[in-house]
This record gives C-alpha cells, sequence and structure tokens, in this order.
C-alpha cells in the first residue's frame, strides 16, 4: 500500500500513511502560466495499491482536475488499485436538478471519477440530501465515514461541559447530532431551516430547553456561515449559556469563521478534512481504520 497526497491534503495524506505503516509518496505538481495542471508521481507504482488523498473544497474543480491527472497516470503507470480517499467530497450539494437544464453535478462528477480508473471511494460526512447512501451514486465500492465521532470526543475531553446539549441547524443535520449525542450521552434537538440564497438561511423561530445550558451546534459544513450564524443567534436568544459549534468540513468562506465569533459562539471546532486554523480533530485514523478494513476483507 502506498499513499500519495494530492496538493489540497499533503499533511493529512502524511498523517493516514504514518496511521497505515505505508510510504507517503511526495507527488511533484506545478501549475503552467495558463493555469493548467503538471502532475508527475516520481516512485515505482507497478503492482501497488494506492490511496489518493485528495479534498475538494475551496478550489474544487482545480482539485478533482488534479485527482483525475493522478488517478489516470497511476493506471497508466501499473498500479494494481486505486482508492479516491475525497475527506470533503465537492458538488454533493448539487444533487438534484433544482430548475429545468441545470446540471446534475453530484453524479457528472461520480462518472469522471469512475472513468479515470478509481477502484474504490472513501469519503467522509459526505452531503446526502436526495441521494441517501454514496454506494447509489457508484458501480464501484463507495464508503461513507464519520468524523463525528471524533468531534464529539474531542469536545468531551476539552470542555467542562455544563447541562449540556447537542443542537443540529436544520433536518438533515439530525444525523450528526444523534451520533454526537449517543458519544456524549446527552440529548439533542434540531432546528427548522430554510434556504433564501447561497449565503442567507433562514431558521424558524422556536423554544428551545437551552436556558443556562451549554450548547453544542453540530452540522456537516460550514462555508459561508450562514447556517451556524441563525442557529448561534436562535440558542443565544433562548438563552445558551455557552456555545460551541463543531463540523467535518470547515469551508470557511467569506469570513465565516470572524462572522461566527461575532453571533456569539464560544469555540468553533472542525477536522482536518480542509486544513484551516479551526482543524482540531484529524480525521486520518478514521481513514486508515477504513482502508485497514475493507481490504482485510
Ligand atoms: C446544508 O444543508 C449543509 O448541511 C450545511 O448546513 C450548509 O452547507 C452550510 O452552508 P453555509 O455555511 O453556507 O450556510
Amino acid at each position: 500500500m502506498l499513499v500519495i497526497g494530492g496538493s489540497a491534503s499533503t499533511s493529512l495524506a502524511e498523517k493516514v500513511a504514518q496511521n497505515l505503516g505505508a510510504p507517503n509518496v511526495i507527488l511533484n505538481t506545478k501549475k503552467f502560466p495558463d493555469g493548467e495542471k503538471y502532475v508527475r508521481i516520481p516512485y515505482p507504482v507497478k503492482g501497488e495499491d494506492v490511496a489518493v488523498i485528495q479534498s475538494t473544497g475551496r478550489r474544487p474543480d482545480e482539485y478533482l482536475m488534479e485527482y483525475f491527472l493522478i488517478a489516470d497516470t497511476l493506471r497508466d503507470l501499473g498500479a494494481r488499485k486505486v482508492f479516491a480517499v475525497i475527506p470533503y467530497f465537492a458538488y454533493a450539494r448539487q444533487d438534484k436538478c433544482f430548475n429545468p437544464g441545470e446540471a446534475l453535478s453530484f453524479e457528472t462528477i461520480a462518472k469522471m471519477i469512475e472513468k479515470v480508473g478509481t477502484s474504490e471511494v472513501y469519503t467522509i460526512d459526505i452531503h446526502l440530501h436526495r441521494v441517501t447512501h454514496v454506494s447509489k451514486l457508484f458501480t464501484i465500492p463507495a464508503y461513507n465515514l464519520t468524523a463525528v465521532p471524533l468531534l464529539a470526543e474531542y469536545i468531551q475531553k476539552n470542555f467542562d461541559l455544563v447541562k449540556p446539549m447537542i443542537v443540529g441547524p436544520d433536518e438533515e443535520a439530525g444525523q450528526w447530532a444523534k451520533t454526537a449525542s449517543k458519544v456524549l450521552g446527552i440529548s439533542y434537538d434540531v432546528l427548522e431551516k430554510r434556504r433564501l440564497g447561497p449565503d442567507k438561511v433562514e431558521i424558524k423561530p422556536r423554544t428551545l430547553a437551552v436556558a443556562n445550558r451549554d450548547v453544542i451546534i453540530i452540522d456537516d459544513i460550514i462555508s459561508t456561515g450562514g447556517t451556524i450564524i441563525e442557529a448561534v443567534s436562535a440558542v443565544k436568544k433562548e438563552g445558551a449559556r455557552r456555545v460551541i459549534v463543531a463540523c467535518t468540513h470547515p469551508i470557511l468562506v467569506n469570513n465565516a469563521l470572524e462572522k461566527i465569533y461575532e453571533t456569539g459562539a464560544d469555540h468553533v471546532i472542525g477536522t482536518d478534512t480542509l486544513p484551516t486554523p479551526i482543524s482540531y480533530v484529524s480525521v486520518a485514523p478514521v481513514i486508515a481504520d477504513a482502508i485497514k478494513e475493507k481490504q482485510a476483507t
């Protein structure tokens, strides 16, 4: 087994390689003056199983294209299997044609990942809504792992929680709130959200049992922060004592982090599916354990 980190995930790849006890192959990559990508794999890969770690946040098109070049090259060089480890899977939110003529981006990306010779797909807390299971998108094995138990354990270890409760900002976040509530042995609730635009959401006002309690708000993604900002304000209005926000994928565009703190969050915690200043929790063990387990069966 070899590990290769795409340019979106070099540090995570190093940790996954350590966890797997496998060599971490350093990719040679550069950009031509016109923006095209150059990729070279300076390592013998013939007959090897190779895990390519490449998240696709913030510059999704560039990182996806780089993945396609890496995977296709690995196949050309005779790699036995290529595992696409895509911790943050971009385009999953466009899982339906909301208006006539729209691209069904989620499906297109899945087809392209298969086309370049990928043998298996590993992702983490992928945004599944209308597509209910990641394996429905692919004809190759595809696994959706979760970082939520690690986030919950991190919170348990690092905060002295007072009468804690978990809140999911919308119905979809109910699954993550439920998982975290099991790990922490505390109750959870979910809010009702309506999206008004790409960076604007509305949360239905309601009475929540959060007064004088520490509230953990958990979601899969923080992108513009619109969702979390509304959720933080809702629980603050209802008298929450401290607000800890946790997410798997801290995309954090448009000063999202600053805005979330300004709204009254006390702590914001994310994982290293995307490297950020709040990536306190590493998903490397989740990835390495899943690869070991699947390859052993
Ligand atoms: C959507 O339903 C997701 O679970 C997240 O709540 C959403 O993608 C977060 O995006 P933003 O931070 O832009 O509100």
